[in-house]
């Protein structure tokens, strides 16, 4: 028996990957068992030996793949058995679904049909309730699915509700949008809320996911006087929240635990990029480092080995710190956003700039990992780096060359990204910029020694 573990409920992906080398190594269905990673594991039947890479190929129509795609938010635990049963008899039947009276193909058509109704009725049945006054408000909904469909239906929301922050609770999973991008944090336990204690179910829940590493008391205070502060549900909280001790009591760990962040980094789904990286490549260092180094994402050999700069780019970085007199061991190394974007061409991925919405949607997790560390100094190497360190586009030439103090009391260098370097045709060029990304280091250094003086 083959037993098939997907990553969550809606691992579409996952199935396909799976199916696709099972169908090639000639796996019959009935020697298959599928479940998710969370369910209770049944009692296995033995395990046959792993399955060779696939070799080959086949095709099945686009309307089966249409279909799987929405049948597999169905809730019914045997629908990745029946989409792999359907699967293996289209490789030989191609007309299989034109068959309505078949029983697989009715079963899956039904099961489509049902998740597409039940997001409909999510779409007309949501309904926000105004927490908090004016512009702090943030609207939040109750909603329990027949099948997982939050992820499916949360698009409508944002564009529909673009300009409101808002956030549906399900007991599946919870969605959210701040505006900019939609992001989905685990589904609220408990009974449901009835409409009047919707926002006290907010508040817990808001208590729960709540990181203190991302709150700005200072900004908020300017945005908006204390005697305000009344008028949101989790204001209450937030004294509570910030404060250490308090915090300890939270549901959520502590922030300032580096391996708790890369684990829960590790399942992240902030954005899309998720879905074809490798795996997350978290930040790399000392926690008691003093430097913090941001490139912007990390590239093919990182996505590999899960590390941060270990490819061309980060030699040319381990080559020009040692120049400027920084060991690499002593500081922290990490990426503004934490999954390799790419688009294949052949048999090579080809790095792709992650856009606003990617970096915004990883921010949290430089955010924590500052909050972690807390250095001196931050290095922002590269323009999506100076992005989302400085929190806007920055340009690289005109702040390059001295420490700047941010809102947030973070002390940030800019400087170019060594792939920037690798790209120089002209050798005269590659030497003259390289010369500069060393001084920027050494900039660095020295002000980590004045830093280690006046302490
Ligand atoms: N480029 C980056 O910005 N980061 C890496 O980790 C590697 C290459």
């Amino acid at each position: 028996m083959h037993h098939i573990i997907l990553d969550s409920q809606t691992d579409f992906d996952g199935w396909r990957k799976a199916a696709r080398a099972l169908a090639l190594n000639d796996v019959k269905p009935s020697n298959v068992s599928w479940r998710v990673a969370d369910d209770a594991p049944e009692l296995l039947a033995p395990t046959a030996p792993p399955l060779e890479p696939p070799q080959g190929t086949f095709n099945v129509p686009a309307r089966f793949v249409e279909m799987a795609e929405i049948a597999i938010l169905h809730r019914n635990p045997e629908r990745f058995a029946l989409l792999y049963r359907l699967l293996w008899r289209l490789r030989t039947h191609h007309d299989l679904l034109e068959l309505a009276t078949d029983p697989d193909v009715a079963e899956i058509t039904a099961m489509a049909k049902a998740v597409r109704r039940d997001e409909h009725r999510m779409h007309v049945l949501v309904r926000f309730r105004e927490i908090g006054r004016e512009q702090k408000s943030h609207f939040v909904a109750w909603f329990e699915p027949e099948h997982h469909i939050v992820e499916l239906a949360a698009p409508f929301f944002a564009r529909r509700f673009a300009d409101m922050p808002w956030s549906i609770l399900t007991p599946d999973l919870c969605a959210h949008w701040d505006g900019y991008v939609v992001s989905f944090t685990p589904g609220v336990r408990g009974e449901a809320p009835s409409a009047d204690r919707l926002e006290e179910t907010w508040w817990r829940y808001y208590v729960s996911i709540f990181n203190p590493a991302r709150l700005k008391v200072q900004t908020m205070q300017k945005e908006m006087s204390r005697n305000y502060w009344r008028n949101l549900p989790e204001a209450s909280s937030i004294n509570p929240l910030a404060s250490d001790d308090k915090a300890s009591d939270m549901p959520r760990k502590h922030a300032d635990d580096l391996e708790t962040l890369r684990e829960e980094a590790a399942d992240c789904r902030a954005c899309h990029l998720y879905k074809n990286a490798t795996q997350t490549v978290f930040g790399e260092g000392r926690q008691t480092a003093r430097i913090m180094l941001v490139g912007e994402q990390p590239g093919d050999k990182e996505d590999l080995a899960g590390k941060p700069f270990v490819g061309p780019a980060g030699q040319m970085l381990d080559r020009a710190l040692e120049e400027a007199g920084i060991d690499r061991r002593t500081v922290y190394v990490t990426n503004a956003v934490k999954h390799f974007k790419f688009v294949p061409r052949g048999k090579i991925r080809l790095h792709q700039k992650p856009n606003t919405p990617e970096i915004k949607a990883c921010r949290q997790w430089y955010e924590r990992e500052l909050a972690a560390i807390k250095p001196d100094l931050v290095v922002a190497m590269g323009a999506t780096a100076a992005q989302s360190v400085f929190g806007k586009i920055t340009p690289i030439n005109k702040n390059r060359g001295r420490a700047i103090d941010l809102d947030d009391g973070t002390r940030a260098l800019v400087t170019v990204h060594p792939s920037y370097l690798l790209r120089l045709p002209d050798a005269d060029a590659k030497a003259r910029e390289y010369r500069r990304f060393v001084q920027d280091l050494k900039i660095a250094a020295d002000v980590l020694r004045k830093s280690a003086h006046a302490a």
